[in-house]
């Protein structure tokens, strides 16, 4: 089996390829990423991507026939990956995560691949009140980054076939350690403030709702949809990974930082504006689909990790909310360095 992971090297691809490397010793890993964030190391002795068989420092947007040669899986995970981030760079969050999403899907597929698998996210539901959402729930994509998700769903939908198994994986909020960590993502927030002053400040009132899943969940979810077939599912899936019971309010992930962690204060800020962004998710249909690839990981253990990962590092950060944890910063920075150009490629320096 050839497995062709793009975005590798961002925040969840180093643990994606060690899950592939473990299920399946003997097969291929090739890894492409433009690299915006390969200097963000946290904790690996070693860069992670020497591990695979082959790295490409490429561009989604200019991927070719080149890449996929003899690929049997594409796991697709390259993309502008957060709303803060789809905000400042609207255009490009199309471009990237929409646009050339579609093509890299009609490439593999011209060139034989036999399993396409995107990473989607929960956020394609909005704000939405009342029952959690399931995958026949009307769709509300608030941003831009939610929206490039939802469209090429829809775009690549036409593509799958019983030689081509598609699946949508609509992911929650990710947490854990990873060998390159995101603090812009919410427990994570919470246990790097823990750490760095005691002290977590929740930035809405606290009664958001947020489903939650751990990047070693991602990965076996990843798993699972790279080798099902067309009778599970269908050619073309769309679904949530998750579990039911793994909807948190913002407020109670919060209190289980502080359960974990002792001896931390949690303000609240009440007079917040309404978080535009809450929802519950159903995750019955990948219960049923994937019985033996549901998520594993407790909350209590990514906080767990999370804090033994962050007091490995030294961490000490109280103004890690403006640092290079964040990949807005990051990209940003590099923008205004001039290292990257206005549309996110990368100029000679040095
Ligand atoms: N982290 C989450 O909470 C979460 C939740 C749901 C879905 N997802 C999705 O999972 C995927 C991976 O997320 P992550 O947290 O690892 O993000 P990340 O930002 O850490 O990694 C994204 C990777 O994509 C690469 N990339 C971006 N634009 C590129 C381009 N034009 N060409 C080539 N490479 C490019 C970056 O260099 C980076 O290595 C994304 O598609 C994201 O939308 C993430």
């Amino acid at each position: 089996m050839k497995i062709l992971v793009t975005g590798n090297m961002g925040y969840i691809g180093p643990t994606v390829a060690a899950r592939f490397s473990a299920a399946y010793p003997g097969c291929v890993i090739e890894g492409l990423d433009a690299g915006f964030f390969g200097h963000c190391l946290t904790g690996a002795r070693a860069l992670p991507e020497v591990a695979l068989d082959k790295e490409r420092f490429e561009d989604i947007r200019d991927v070719d026939e080149r890449a996929l040669e003899g690929v049997d899986v594409v796991v697709h995970l390259a993309a502008i990956s957060n709303d803060p981030m789809g905000k400042a760079f609207e255009e490009l969050t199309a471009e990237i995560n929409h646009r050339a999403s579609v093509r890299l899907a009609k490439l593999a597929k011209e060139c034989g691949a036999r399993h396409f698998v995107f990473a989607s996210s929960c956020s394609v539901y909005g704000y939405a009140e009342g029952a959690a959402r399931d995958e026949h729930s009307e769709l509300n994509p608030l941003t831009a980054y939610a929206k490039s998700k939802i469209n090429t769903e829809k775009d690549i939908e036409g593509l799958a076939g019983d030689d081509f198994v598609m699946t949508s994986l609509r992911f929650p909020t990710a947490c854990g350690m990873s060998q390159r960590l995101r603090l812009d993502l919410v427990l994570n927030d919470f246990v790097a403030a823990a750490v760095a002053s005691r002290k977590i400040t929740i930035l809405s009132d606290g009664t958001p709702w947020r489903p939650l899943i751990d990047i070693k969940d991602m990965a076996r979810a990843i798993d699972w949809a790279s080798t099902r077939g067309a009778a599970t599912g269908g050619a073309f899936l769309a679904v949530n990974v998750g579990r039911t019971e793994w909807n948190y309010q913002i407020k109670d992930l919060a209190e289980a930082v502080k359960g974990e962690m002792g001896d931390v204060e949690v303000e609240i800020n009440p007079h917040a504006q309404p978080d535009k962004r809450s929802y519950r998710v159903d995750f019955s249909l990948y219960k049923a689909l994937a019985p033996d690839y549901l998520p594993q990981v407790p909350l209590q253990q990514t906080i767990r990790e999370l804090r033994q990962g962050l007091e490995a590092l030294g961490f000490n950060n109280t103004d890690f909310r403006n640092s290079d944890y964040m990949r807005l910063k990051v990209l940003s920075g590099l923008r205004e360095d001039g290292l990257l150009s206005e549309d996110l490629r990368w100029q000679r320096y040095g």
